[in-house]
């Protein structure tokens, strides 16, 4: 009985590691097995805190770490080009104000959208709150958006308007892209690195998303 029990957590918390890293990762694959995680509580969901944009702005440089506020220790990641409005600076840290998504019953994610489907800050343990402060090295952050996506923009008007106009990323939701990118991939087979370059390009300009330059 004992045995079995045992058992049984270890399945459960094996599916849950399973599920969270899938969900976190830039998958950019349509069958997206995590969906699953999520379906559960949908009843739930509940847009704690709208986002906006007030006072000064960092955006990370790329996929990086999150700190806690005094800066001693990693709490979690953020993704590349999400932005955080500042508190102040310290050392060579940003004092920030993460704002986000937040879903009830979920306390280790902060979403990029109100369809809760990309997390933008996660973290290891402990939870979410509205208003929540963090620090950010200064050499991981930019307050100029567009520079973190030029590299990104082009590549995707490279390898997406070889057969038809450029499709604008806010065509779609999140949601859209994951198939529709899933076709489209196989027909401009870009490279692994451009790959990656062009799903976070759309998932961050897509329909509801977080970037904000053109
Ligand atoms: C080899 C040619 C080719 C390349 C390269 C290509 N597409 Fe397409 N695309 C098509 C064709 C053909 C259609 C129309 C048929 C269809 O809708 O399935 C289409 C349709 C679309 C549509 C409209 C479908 C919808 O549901 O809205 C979007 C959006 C799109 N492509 C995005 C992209 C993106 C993003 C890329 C780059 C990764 C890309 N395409 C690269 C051939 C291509």
């Amino acid at each position: 009985m004992r045995k079995l029990s045992v058992f049984t957590i270890l399945l459960a918390g094996l599916f849950f590691v399973g599920c969270q890293e899938s969900s976190t990762k830039s998958s950019s694959s349509s069958e997206s097995s995590c969906h699953t995680c999520f379906t559960l509580d949908e009843t739930q969901q509940v847009v704690v805190e709208k986002p906006k944009r007030e006072g000064v702005y960092h955006f990370a440089t790329e996929d990086t770490q999150v700190y806690s506020s005094d800066g001693s220790k990693v709490i979690g990641s953020v993704i590349k080009g999400y932005g955080f409005a500042e508190v102040k600076e310290q050392g060579d840290k940003v004092i920030l104000k993460a704002v986000g998504y937040i879903k009830d019953g979920d306390s280790l994610n902060i979403y990029a959208d109100e369809d809760f489907i990309l997390p933008a800050i996660t973290l290891k343990e402990g939870s979410v709150v509205k208003d929540m402060e963090v620090a950010i090295p200064k050499a991981k952050l930019t307050k100029t958006e567009s520079e973190i996506w030029s590299k990104s923009e082009f590549i995707y008007y490279d390898n997406c308007s070889m057969c038809h106009a450029a499709h604008s990323p806010k065509e779609h939701t999140i949601q859209e892209w994951e198939g529709v990118y899933g076709t489209m991939k196989a027909f401009a087979m870009p490279t692994e690195e451009d790959d990656k370059l062009i799903w976070e390009y759309l998932r961050s300009h897509s329909k509801g998303s977080f970037a904000l330059d053109e």
